[in-house]
Formats: C-alpha cells, sequence, structure tokens
C-alpha cells in the first residue's frame, strides 16, 4: 500500500503545512505557514505549485489570513479580507484555480455576513478544508474518466507535473495514468524533464516511482523523436487555464508538443477540473501568462550555465489553440471537439460563484 503524499494539510491549531517541492527529490521538507504572506511566499517561490494545488492554498491562505484580522465589524472585516485575497492573488497570474479558490471563500464570507465574526471566520476555514477534500474526489473522477482512453501497452508521454503534488493528491494528467495502472494496465511513462525548473525530472519521476509505474526520463527536446520512432501512444498534460474556446495555457513547452502529436497523429489530451476553465475569457489570447526570473533560464540548481548577464527570456506558460486539442478530460466527463461547444454544455451545471478574478 502506498502512503499517500501529503501535499498540503490545514493544521487545526490555525495554519497551512506544505510539502516544499523546492526541496524534491533531494529531501521531503514540510514548512507551516503561520500566516497568509506566508502561504503567498510559498506560492511565488513554487514550495507549492501546480492549477488546483493553488486554488486549496490560495483559499487556506485567506482562511488562515482572515483568523488574523483585527475588525470589530462585518463591514470593516469584509474589506480587509478583499485585501488580503489581492495580496494572494498578486503571487502567480496563470492559473485560473488560485483565483477561483480565492472567490470561494470571499463569495462563503459575504453569504454569512450575518454571522457573528468568530462564526463566520470558521466557515471560512470549514470552506477551505471542504475545497481540500473535493479536490482529491475530483481527481479520482477524473481518473476514472480519463484511462478509459488509455489502452493496455501504451507509452504516455507527460510534461511538467501533474500528479499529488500539483492538486491535494492524486493527480490531473498523472491521475489519469495512475488510474489505468491501478486497472491493471500494463504502461509506461516517458517523462519530460520540464525546463526551466525541472518538475518533470524532480517531481513526476519521484513521484511514478513511489508509484512504481514503469517510466524513463527524457529531456523536452527529444518528444518529437520518440514520436517519429512510434514509441508514443499518447500524450496527456494537465492545464492551469482554460478559455471558452477550449484553448488550453499549460507549462512552457505544451504548445510544442501538441504540434509534435498532430504531425504524428498522436492523441494529445488535456485533464482538468473544470475549476480551470475561465468562463470570462473567450480565447486563449487573453490568457495573462506569467514570466519569471531569468535566473531560472542562465542557471541550474543555482550554477550558472550562461555567460553573466546574459539576457534571457522565461515565460512559464504558453497557450495551446483548442484545435490541436483531441480531448478534454474533466472530473464532469471526456469532453471532445469542438470543445466550444462543449464546454458552453457543462457550464449550464457549474456551481455557482464560477468566473472570472477581479
Ligand atoms: O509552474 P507550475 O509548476 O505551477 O506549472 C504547473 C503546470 O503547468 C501544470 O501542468 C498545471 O498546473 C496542471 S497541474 C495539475
Amino acid at each position: 500500500m502506498i502512503q499517500e503524499i501529503q501535499t498540503l494539510t490545514w493544521l487545526p491549531e490555525g495554519g497551512v503545512r506544505l510539502l516544499d517541492q523546492t526541496r524534491l527529490p533531494r529531501e521531503e521538507v514540510y514548512v507551516e505557514c503561520r500566516d497568509a504572506e506566508a502561504v503567498a511566499e510559498a506560492i511565488r517561490n513554487l514550495r507549492i505549485r501546480g492549477a488546483p494545488a493553488l486554488g486549496v492554498a490560495a483559499a487556506m491562505g485567506l482562511a488562515l489570513g482572515a483568523q488574523r484580522l483585527q475588525a470589530t465589524d462585518v463591514a470593516s472585516f469584509l474589506r480587509d479580507l478583499k485585501e488580503v485575497a489581492a495580496m494572494l492573488a498578486r503571487t502567480r497570474p496563470t492559473a485560473r484555480n488560485l483565483f477561483w479558490g480565492l472567490e470561494r471563500i470571499l463569495t462563503v464570507a459575504e453569504k454569512h455576513r450575518d454571522l457573528s465574526l468568530p462564526a463566520l471566520k470558521r466557515c471560512l476555514v470549514e470552506e477551505a478544508i471542504t475545497m481540500h477534500q473535493e479536490d482529491l474526489a475530483c481527481n479520482r473522477a477524473m481518473g476514472a474518466h480519463g484511462q478509459q482512453l488509455i489502452k493496455d501497452g501504451d507509452t504516455i508521454l507527460t510534461h511538467c507535473n501533474t500528479g499529488a503534488l500539483a492538486t491535494v493528491g492524486y493527480g490531473t494528467a498523472l491521475g489519469v495514468i495512475r488510474a489505468a495502472w491501478e486497472r491493471g494496465k500494463q504502461i509506461q511513462v516517458l517523462v519530460d524533464e520540464t525546463r526551466p525548473v525541472l518538475q518533470g525530472a524532480r517531481l513526476t519521476a519521484w513521484e511514478l516511482t513511489r508509484l512504481g509505474i514503469p517510466s524513463r526520463l527524457i529531456t523536452d527536446s527529444m518528444a518529437g523523436d520518440f514520436m517519429r520512432r512510434g514509441e508514443v501512444q499518447a500524450v496527456i498534460v494537465g492545464a492551469d487555464r482554460i478559455a471558452m474556446n477550449g484553448d488550453v495555457a499549460n507549462k512552457i513547452g505544451t504548445y510544442t508538443l501538441a504540434i509534435l502529436c498532430r504531425y504524428h497523429q498522436v492523441p494529445f489530451y488535456v485533464a482538468a477540473p473544470f475549476s480551470t476553465v475561465d468562463l470570462a475569457l473567450a480565447t486563449g489570447d487573453q490568457i495573462p501568462i506569467e514570466e519569471r526570473a531569468p535566473q531560472e533560464i542562465t542557471t541550474i540548481a543555482g550554477i550558472p550555465i550562461a555567460p553573466e548577464g546574459f539576457p534571457a527570456s522565461n515565460p512559464a506558460f504558453d497557450v495551446t489553440p483548442a484545435a490541436l486539442v483531441s480531448a478534454l478530460i474533466t472530473d464532469r466527463g471526456v469532453l471532445y471537439p469542438p470543445l466550444a461547444r462543449a464546454i458552453e454544455t457543462l457550464r449550464g451545471s457549474s456551481p455557482p460563484g464560477d468566473s472570472s478574478e477581479p
């Protein structure tokens, strides 16, 4: 029996405990965040990362921040709470889930504004804990739907980290791979190392080792060659934000994979919870793309690999047009092209509060 990874947990005495992903795979170290600022620091510096994990971390961070607010009346409390939410929102711009998590907590605060302040604060913690539980259930549902697309004997290529570490547990794209393996399908995984910060090499490889799924690490530039040799039967990736027309923002390099898949006629699947869909964005052109520090490109593990001061660009995500996506695997089922119509149909069943960030 594999011990489940504790990516993030709420501490009953008031705090958020995170497995520090910057230290993996060398060390398993946990950090305890005692205020919203500490959660924001952990998000900004990738101690916690991956869209669904960011949604729950932001929600827990806001619930934690709420406990510390000194306001003595509800109006001032709600105003101060929005400021904490804005501070958490400034950490990373691309993952829709982060904003979705903050909005859920703010919506609950507004809804229960008639409660006493201590009761209202308790409500916010309960909501964050509910989101934690829902994420796990959602990933298992996604896994069950998505594994039907995987055949016995398939080799699946994946990019970045979309496993338990990128979520509360189980994972999205890696959850689909795990679900296929748990159902006895003899599969193999090719893991893109995922430059610049190597989420594939450091995190996905670590998770696959724990799960015992046969896997090999490749550099990002090898994907095309493996496809040309007929050694890849499917590519499955996660998503940070999906526009209403089905365009997908995900880790830089995803677009290149989608193009390679089209050329080699390999199915290109995206697995993401419906909370990753931004109901307010018509197309992927409107998705804000995070630009990170050039040092992530010019160094590896702190060691310079380029001449001192050499300029570098570091967009953390790219956008894959919906036309290149073979299917979108969600917690509510598998959506097939045309994705715009399929997403619009599912929208009708969205829980209240789904909207774009302020
Ligand atoms: O910069 P990161 O590590 O947060 O980027 C993560 C990704 O791009 C993942 O593929 C995406 O968030 C989906 S995670 C289930």
